[in-house]
């Protein structure tokens, strides 16, 4: 009794958390493989600069251990809202920008916590489902350093986060970079592009750039594995000043190289996150599940037996990625797709509601022939006949 109770609460849980998800247009995980390259200054930057140009912007902090937005907002005694109906709302920091931290909920702000892996899970859950976020244009996540649980969680959590990957000039970062993007590849998290912090310095006597290292590793990092390059910004004493004083550079100083670097990466982020949903409209992007038999060589034909699944990862008619993945038993087929974000679907003689339902829910379904024709040759055949056209 007591573990069903308790699956249906977590089924509660992951229905809020949908719900909430489903309110949010664009959402954004800025991570990076190495500690201290800039990903609070950089969230903080670009959730502020987003909110200037008028878009309805949340500012999460995943960062359980060292969280830093409410220093970098000047923002240490806001306190959680409480809405009418009983839900805790975020921290409103200005009329488009609320944000949320573990901080702000501890006891005092000295307090030493020890997560364990689950307890990390479901805080990170709870700061989605249980928080009312209202509509949003953009959700920025600041996550903890490295590939370890926070950005799993996070990307386990919101499946349709885009990665942003900061990284800064040295040698040594962009290493970090290459573990980055094989951990985005790993979970299926899309990469939204790389920006490159501490690029080149600012004078503080004269306000104008220098270039003290090499930068541009960002740039060949970026052309080497297809992805986007969404700015550079320069090591600027006042980026530390206004991150103690909690004024953000690009609100403080909107006239500085430093403030017009951000609003450049703003506008890019803009492009680049309605270019990501346009990749999905014209087939650009595509991830196509597949129901398989066991062993997986063939499609799998009965509903009733959905239970492995082929995912694969298609980007300019090329598979990046392909994954055997276990639905969960208790799971329906609309919530795993969901989870999976998958925009495709191949299946064998499906039932016309099946389809019609899957269709409703934005998900394109293909349909082969006869089911004993291979997979991945029915993906390859489906990609061929799509770049003729
Ligand atoms: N462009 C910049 N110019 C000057 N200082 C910077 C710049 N970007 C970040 N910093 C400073 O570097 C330090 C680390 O930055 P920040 O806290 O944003 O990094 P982080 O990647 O979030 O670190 P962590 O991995 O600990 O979460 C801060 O003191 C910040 O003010
Ligand atoms: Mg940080």
């Amino acid at each position: 009794m007591v573990g069903k109770e308790k699956g249906f609460l977590m089924d509660q849980q992951d229905k809020k958390v949908r719900e909430q998800l489903a309110k949010i247009k664009h959402k954004i995980m800025v991570m990076s493989g190495k500690g201290g390259v800039g990903k609070s200054t950089v969230s903080v930057n670009i959730a502020v600069g987003l909110s200037l140009q008028d878009f309805m912007v949340g500012l999460l902090d995943v960062d359980l251990h060292g969280p830093s937005i409410p220093k970098m907002l000047g923002a240490r005694d806001l306190r959680i809202s409480r809405k009418p109906d009983g839900r805790m709302g975020p921290i409103k920091y200005s009329p488009n920008l609320k944000f949320l931290s573990i901080e702000p909920l501890l006891p005092s702000e000295d307090t030493a916590i020890i997560w364990r892996g689950p307890i990390k899970h479901s805080a990170i859950k709870q700061f989605i489902g249980d928080i009312d976020w209202g509509e949003l244009d953009y959700l920025v996540i600041d996550a903890p350093p490295g590939t370890g649980d926070e950005p799993l969680t996070v990307a386990k959590t919101i499946p349709d986060a885009y990665a942003l990957i900061v990284t800064t000039p040295q040698e040594v970062s962009l290493i970090d970079v290459k573990k980055s993007i094989r951990f985005c590849q790993k979970i299926k998290m899309r990469i939204l592009g790389i920006v490159e912090n501490m690029s080149g310095f600012i004078c503080p006597h004269c306000g104008k750039p220098i270039d003290l290292f090499k930068r541009g590793g960002g740039q060949k990092l970026a052309d080497e594995f297809g992805l986007r390059f969404l700015g550079r910004i320069p090591v600027d004493p006042r980026v530390v000043d206004t991150g103690d004083t909690g004024r953000p550079i690009i609100a403080a100083y909107p006239e500085s190289v430093t403030a017009k670097a951000f609003e450049e990466l703003v506008r890019n982020i803009i492009a680049a996150t309605e270019e990501m949903k346009e990749d999905v409209l014209e087939e650009r992007f595509m991830r196509i599940a597949v129901p398989v038999t066991t062993p997986p060589n063939k499609i799998e034909p009965s509903l009733e037996n959905f239970d492995m699944f082929l995912v694969y990862d298609i980007e300019n008619n090329k598979i990046l990625v392909k994954d055997l993945v276990k639905k969960p038993q208790n799971q329906d087929l609309f919530s795993f797709l969901t989870e999976q974000v998958a925009t495709h679907i191949l299946l064998y003689a499906p039932p016309k509601e099946l389809a019609d339902d899957l269709v409703k829910q934005g998900i394109r379904v293909l349909v082969a022939e006869n089911s004993e024709e291979n997979p991945d040759s029915l993906i390859e055949e489906y990609i061929n006949q799509k770049s003729m056209h």
